[in-house]
């Protein structure tokens, strides 16, 4: 059968064809094509290690956005990949132009910006995340340290379940100084949260605020006193308006929130739209230098009493930037709250203790 490749590879110099066509302006520089190499243009180039659902969905989401010149895709799949590389560009006509580069080996990571890794199993639909820990670490272990020496200065977003502990594991694997290494974390449960709260008030989810903290998993928090709508405190909102939450009503968001991810991997196998667009809006916050405040697996030690000693990556409100994270937000936490969170830091420091990194 005859193999249909991208024109580079048929060994087509766009950058010749280029200056053929147009005639180039007195003192212009060579018409010859931009790389993320070139001294004369700082291109912004995203990686994304694990070509899966999940990894494609954070490119494709990541390309529609416009956050990216450049796009480097890694799989342990050749053939898999090959087939997203050369779709992908066919909707070029329909897309912002970005340049897309892929393979087996980190070194097409090379000089990123942010490196987005994806790469493991997923979840069967009666596991809980940290039953992948053994499988991923193992893959992070091949991973992280190729990535880390091709862009020493690249930020880390850690994606992979159990997405807290992996995170720590890039840490440590990276060396790379704690700001510059996150976990997509609680950021979509928390859009979870919100689309349920919205869903209940008939309003838009871009106007609930609302968080969830802590483990991105089973024993995530949901800190239901920070729910705001339209800037009021939205039980204030409620009771001025003499509506209330019934019981009912918030058993059912909290079920939905536990059970939300398993039930569509029940259902579809596997979850991709809402991780890809939550991963790009981190991403967008990051290259853009947005200062925007997101639920984010951080290095939680020394934060709601967790122990200084305890090294481990937890969601918090923290404050992301082009160098990464820039702060947290100490959340006014009920006991029950803070109670919750130090149990999951303890759960999850006692893993990473296992890891012997
Ligand atoms: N943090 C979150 O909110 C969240 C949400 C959804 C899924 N996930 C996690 O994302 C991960 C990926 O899920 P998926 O559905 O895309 O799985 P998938 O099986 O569809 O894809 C996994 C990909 O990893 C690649 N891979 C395996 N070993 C590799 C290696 N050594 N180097 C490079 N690539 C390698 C495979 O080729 C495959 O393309 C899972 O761990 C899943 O639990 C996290």
């Amino acid at each position: 059968m005859h193999k249909i490749s991208l024109l580079s590879e048929l060994g087509f110099n766009a950058g010749g064809a280029s200056s053929d066509f147009f005639r180039p302006v007195a003192d212009s520089l060579p018409l010859t094509p931009i790389s993320s190499g070139s001294p004369h243009h700082r291109l912004t180039k995203v990686s994304v290690i694990g070509a899966g659902k999940v990894g494609m969905a954070i490119a494709q989401t990541i390309l529609t956005q416009n956050l990216a010149d450049e796009i480097a895709l890694v799989s342990a799949h050749p053939n898999k990949l090959r087939g997203e590389a050369l779709d992908l560009p066919h909707a070029a006509a329909f897309l912002p132009r970005v340049h897309i580069v892929y393979g087996t080996d980190a070194a097409v990571t090379k000089n990123s910006d942010l490196v987005v890794i994806t790469a493991g199993a997923r979840q069967t639909p009666e596991e809980t995340r940290l039953n992948l820990l053994e499988r991923n670490v193992a893959l992070c272990r091949n991973i992280v340290p190729p990535v880390a020496e091709h862009s020493p200065d690249a930020l880390l977003l850690v994606v992979s379940n159990p997405v807290d502990v992996l995170t720590y594991v890039a840490w440590k694997l990276s060396g790379f100084p704690a700001s510059r290494v996150v976990g997509s974390g609680t950021n979509l449960d928390a859009s979870r949260f919100r689309f349920l709260i919205a869903e209940h008030l008939d309003v838009n989810a871009q106007d609930v605020q609302a968080y969830m903290i802590g483990e991105h998993g089973d024993s995530s928090v949901a800190v239901w006193s920070s729910i705001s709508v339209g800037g009021m405190p939205a039980f204030k909102w409620l009771r001025n308006s003499h509506r209330s939450f019934d019981e009912a009503a918030l058993d059912g968001i909290r079920h939905a929130m536990v059970g939300g991810a398993y039930e569509v991997i029940g259902l579809k196998g596997y979850t991709s739209w809402a991780i890809g667009y939550s991963v790009a809006s981190l991403a967008a916050s990051l290259l853009r230098d947005q200062h925007s405040v997101h639920p984010v697996s951080v290095l939680a030690a020394g934060f709601h009493d967790i122990s200084e000693d305890h090294e481990v990556f937890l969601s918090l409100p923290a404050l992301l930037c082009r160098r990464g994270v820039l702060g947290v937000a100490e959340m006014d936490l009920t006991e029950d709250e803070a109670a919750q969170l130090r149990s999951s830091a303890k759960t999850l420091w006692e893993k990473c203790q296992l890891l012997d990194l």
